[in-house]
């Protein structure tokens, strides 16, 4: 039997990109879905392929703006009438906007995703955590951000929402603590969703350098059931890029994230530029900036930096030696599995095994 098999996972934002990856994860393991977004036509969609696929007995679709005046309190509503006892909810449904705050942005786009991003997943977390409590039993899963931990001009309000998501959630961690309810955020770095597109960020640096959501989903999943207060999915260089966050001066990381969300340079530059690596192009310009930043500082700041530093080392080699304990293990799965699959005769049997 799978482990979600008659418990029910509520997913904000499951019509499209991490939400419906996340969404099809609960399904293959048995959970019965209350779907929410509000394009209630692809849920509808998305029902049937989970029905047919995985077996899903009970599929709600809930069409909702959750960018509205106590939308929460309706999905909530609307779940209690039907008697659904929500085990798993994942806050996901969010939005980014692109600009110069004082200049570009739109302030009624703006308040919209404040609304999304905040008020709504806080009002819903408010609402079923309460009843997860009264069982002492349930997961919450808050959709944060790598920008969370990092000021990011050009997107500077959907970054205030990602801090606060993440600052709220490792509030509750621990005043969860000592129960049986766990609560999770997802910092996901840029990844290859609309996201981009719908936010007006689609020709920024950051989007040369896109992760996979099936891949964001999966960690996100992985952690949520582990009861983990968080995770940054993407291996050691995501991680590294958190690290960097916690201990470069803000000023330094500021001027990182600008460069990151500036449009892309024009065809002919970029190709005398692709040489750099984007990767190598941002390591370069933060140690910059923190040479520039740690040469401006008193003699107080330095020491601090100093002190910071030390710690980012340690962590910087636990990471290191997680790495090499992943590729070792990676090597011995491979091993395994290309030894099991060597042993199998038929086509079909070869098939079976590589897709198991
Ligand atoms: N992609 C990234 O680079 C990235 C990185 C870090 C964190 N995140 C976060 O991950 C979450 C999912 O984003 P994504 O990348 O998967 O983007 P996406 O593909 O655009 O998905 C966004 C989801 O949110 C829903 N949504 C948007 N506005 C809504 C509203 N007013 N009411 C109800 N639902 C709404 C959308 O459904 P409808 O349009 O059907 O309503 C959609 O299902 C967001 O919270 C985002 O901030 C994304």
């Amino acid at each position: 039997m799978n482990s979600g098999t008659g418990k029910t996972a509520l997913i904000t934002g499951a019509s499209s990109g991490i939400g419906q990856e996340l969404a099809k994860l609960f399904a293959q393991d048995g959970y019965n879905l209350v779907l929410v977004a509000r394009s209630d036509d692809t849920l509808d969609r998305l029902s049937d392929v989970f029905k047919s696929n995985y077996g899903t007995q009970n599929v709600t679709i809930i069409k909702k703006d959750l960018s509205e005046e106590d939308a929460a309190q309706d999905v909530y509503d609307q779940v209690k009438a039907k008697n659904i006892t929500v085990d798993v909810l994942v806050n996901d449904a969010g939005v980014g906007l692109y600009g110069l705050f004082a200049t570009d942005t739109d302030w009624e786009r703006e308040k919209a995703m404040i609304h999304l991003n905040v008020l709504a997943l806080t009002q819903m977390t408010k609402l079923f955590l309460y009843d997860m409590l009264a069982r002492n039993e349930g997961k919450i899963l808050n959709l944060a951000s790598l920008l969370s931990i990092a000021p990011s001009p050009l997107m500077a309000v959907y970054a205030g929402t990602k801090a606060y998501v993440y600052n709220f959630t490792q509030s509750l961690v621990n005043e969860l603590k000592d129960t049986n309810v766990t609560v999770t955020a997802l910092l996901p770095n840029a990844t290859d969703t609309d996201f981009f597109n719908k936010a007006g960020a689609e020709n920024t640096k950051v989007t040369d350098e896109v992760q996979d959501p099936v891949m964001v989903a999966k960690d996100g999943y992985d952690a949520l059931m582990a009861g983990k207060p968080k995770v940054v999915p993407g291996g050691l260089k995501n991680k590294s890029y958190e690290v960097i966050s916690y201990v470069a001066p803000q000023e330094a990381m500021a001027a990182v994230m600008r460069d990151k969300m500036s449009q892309k340079p024009e065809p002919d530059q970029k190709s005398s530029n692709v040489a750099w690596g984007i990767g190598f192009g941002v390591a370069v310009l933060a140690g910059f900036a923190l040479v520039v930043a740690y040469n401006n500082t008193s003699e107080y700041d330095r020491a601090r930096y100093r002190y910071k530093l030390k710690g980012l080392g340690d962590n910087l080699s636990d990471l290191i030696s997680s790495a090499i304990d992943t590729v070792i293990d990676t090597y011995q799965n491979a091993k395994t599995k290309v030894e099991h699959v060597a042993a199998k005769e038929t086509p079909e049997e070869v098939l079976e095994e590589i897709e198991a």
